[in-house]
């Protein structure tokens, strides 16, 4: 069992694949950056696997890929097929913007990807463009489809951002009820990276758009995960709110973060990191543990989202890097 330095047991690993992104979302990534890190520098497939054996051998048992998009890097199904066969029953899963789902969602599934986290911003084709920068909504809605009909589990993360898609927020919650597929708000977290001009909603501001038609009841977090349930009774529909601000979640934090380079976070709000590239690179397991031991010993207690923006040690590392 891995256990951080304030007693947390840790068992939810999630791996950037890749920085790179075919979208440009507002709140992430609005433009290409300079440069992207140099392709010599990602770890393998074979690299980044022997650190995931370390780690699941340690006692994780969650593992979700991400990016910036996770489906751009080559190949991402014989890397599922890599994870599953080493341990089955890992819960496994990809957090995508859907847009080359529609074509890969039954490899994934036949790989053995169990779960899928897909961004909805909006249901109207130019808000959507507004918000990604591209003509997606059409494509994303197609892989949402195919991903249901090849049986993988489903959820909906949607950012909503004051002035762009706050008013459709009931819409995107009813689409998913339709769908069966459960929707997380996310509030906006501040980055150095994202538009000056957007500006994001607070939890409270969210579900009182939802309280204008419906009536919700607070469940609670499920386990140790960021996002707090809410219920509709009259539907019988279930969502999620993930308010980073309140920073409660923190206290039952499961989770390091791995980058396509191999620095390992410990939280996704410093800049703190340790790297794993040159252990895995020379094969070195004993050496990949120990870095991932003083990792877990420096996690930090909480974020600071919700003291003052711009804070001097808000991580300048951007959420394409980490993977959100
Ligand atoms: P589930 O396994 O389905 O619960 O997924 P998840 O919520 O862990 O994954 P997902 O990639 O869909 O993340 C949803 C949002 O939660 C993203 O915006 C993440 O940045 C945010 N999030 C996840 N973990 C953390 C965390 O430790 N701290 C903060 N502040 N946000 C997080
Ligand atoms: N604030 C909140 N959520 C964000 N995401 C990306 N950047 C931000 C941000 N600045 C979300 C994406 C994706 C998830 C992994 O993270 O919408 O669904
Ligand atoms: Fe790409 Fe996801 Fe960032 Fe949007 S939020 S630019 S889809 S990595």
């Amino acid at each position: 069992m891995l256990v951080d330095g304030h007693g947390r047991e840790v068992n939810y690993l999630r791996v950037s694949v890749t920085e790179r992104c075919n979208f440009r979302c507002q709140y992430c990534m609005p433009e290409k950056p300079f440069s992207w890190v140099p392709k010599e520098n990602l770890l393998s497939f074979e690299e980044l696997f022997l650190f995931i054996k370390v780690a699941i051998d340690e006692g994780v048992n969650k593992i979700r890929l991400t990016g910036g998009e996770p489906l751009l890097r080559e190949d991402l199904d014989t890397f599922v097929k890599m994870i599953h066969d080493y341990k089955p029953e890992i819960d496994l899963a990809l957090t995508s913007n859907g847009f080359l789902l529609e074509e890969t969602a039954q490899r994934l599934k036949d790989a053995g990807l169990k779960r899928l986290n897909i961004s909805l911003d909006s249901l109207k084709p130019a808000v959507a463009a507004q918000i990604a920068q591209k003509n997606v909504l059409g494509k994303v809605m197609r892989g949402i489809d195919r991903a249901l009909e090849v049986g993988l589990g489903v959820k909906i993360n949607m950012v909503p951002l004051k002035g762009i898609n706050d008013n459709e927020i009931i819409d995107v919650l009813e689409y998913c009820h339709d769908k069966g597929i459960k929707v997380r708000f996310i509030e906006y977290m501040e980055n150095a990276h994202a538009s000056a001009d957007i500006e994001g909603m607070h939890g409270k501001e969210i579900l009182s758009k939802i309280k204008e038609k419906y009536e919700i009841r607070a469940l609670g977090r499920e386990g140790a995960s960021p996002s707090f349930n809410y219920i509709i009774e009259e539907l019988g529909y279930e969502f999620g709110l993930i308010d980073p601000h309140k920073h409660d979640f923190c206290e039952s934090c499961n989770r390091i973060r791995l980058t396509a380079e191999g620095h390992l976070i410990p939280c996704l709000y410093f800049d703190e990191a340790l790297s794993i590239a040159e252990s895995v690179k020379e094969g070195d397991i004993q050496g990949a543990a120990e870095v991932l031991a003083k990792v877990l010993q420096d996690k930090p207690k909480e974020n600071r989202w919700s003291e003052t923006l711009h804070d001097e040690d808000v991580s300048s590392r951007a959420f394409y890097q980490t993977g959100g």
